[in-house]
């Protein structure tokens, strides 16, 4: 287990936020399973009943609706999410998948302990639709990053990432697919790099 991945003692505290499908999620909670020490204290969700909800009750994750149509404002949002991590005691939280954009308020409170996937390799196609943007721009290579999260949208220092080749016939699912995969090996080994800092 401790062979080429870090050693945490006792393992890292994680929380995870996640508004969609939740496979990022799930890939995680699977790799702390395996090489990746650490432990998911806490699945928040802003969409009740999302695939990642789901994913959560089948994996035994505790996981809490924090809907931010509840709230006044995003700094409120965030608010509330700090709270939570706060109180967890997490190390580091991760955004796989968060489809709301994030105030200071949330990044102050995690300065290099907030780490976002993005679909692409950054900094080619930041914000929306990172895949369809590839598609439409004919690159032949795209991928996914993992990276801090910083004050500008996908913006902050990439701390892995992975290329994915487009192959001619592609449609957005084949190639949302074929990256969806590399993100699943590259979020757990991003945690390990930025844990060690954490830990430092
Ligand atoms: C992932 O592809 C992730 O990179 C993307 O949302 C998807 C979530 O998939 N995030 C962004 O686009 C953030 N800008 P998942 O719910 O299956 O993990």
């Amino acid at each position: 287990m401790c062979s080429q991945w870090p050693c945490f003692d006792p393992p890292l505290r994680l929380a995870v936020m996640a508004s969609g499908s939740g496979s990022n999620f799930e890939a995680l909670v699977e790799a702390t399973k395996k090489k990746l020490q650490a432990t998911v204290e806490l699945l928040v969700v802003n969409n009740h009943g999302c695939g990642a909800q789901q994913r959560a009750q089948r994996l035994g994750v505790a996981c809490e609706v924090v809907d931010h149509r509840g709230f006044n404002s995003r700094e409120d949002l965030d608010a509330a999410l700090v709270k939570r991590f706060q109180d967890l005691g997490v190390d580091g939280v991760v955004m796989a998948g968060w489809m709301r954009i994030v105030t200071p308020v949330l990044i102050d409170a995690f300065t290099n302990r907030l780490i976002n996937i993005h679909p692409s390799l950054l900094p080619s196609f930041r914000g929306m639709d990172a895949i369809g943007q590839a598609l439409a721009s004919g690159v032949t290579i795209t991928g996914c990053s993992a990276h801090v999260v910083t004050a500008d949208v996908d913006t902050g220092p990439v701390i892995t990432q992975a290329a994915v080749p487009i192959h001619p016939n592609d449609d957005h699912a084949a190639l949302s697919a074929r990256i969806h995969r590399q993100e699943h090996k590259i979020l757990p080994w991003a945690v390990a790099i930025k844990g060690k800092e954490w830990r430092r």
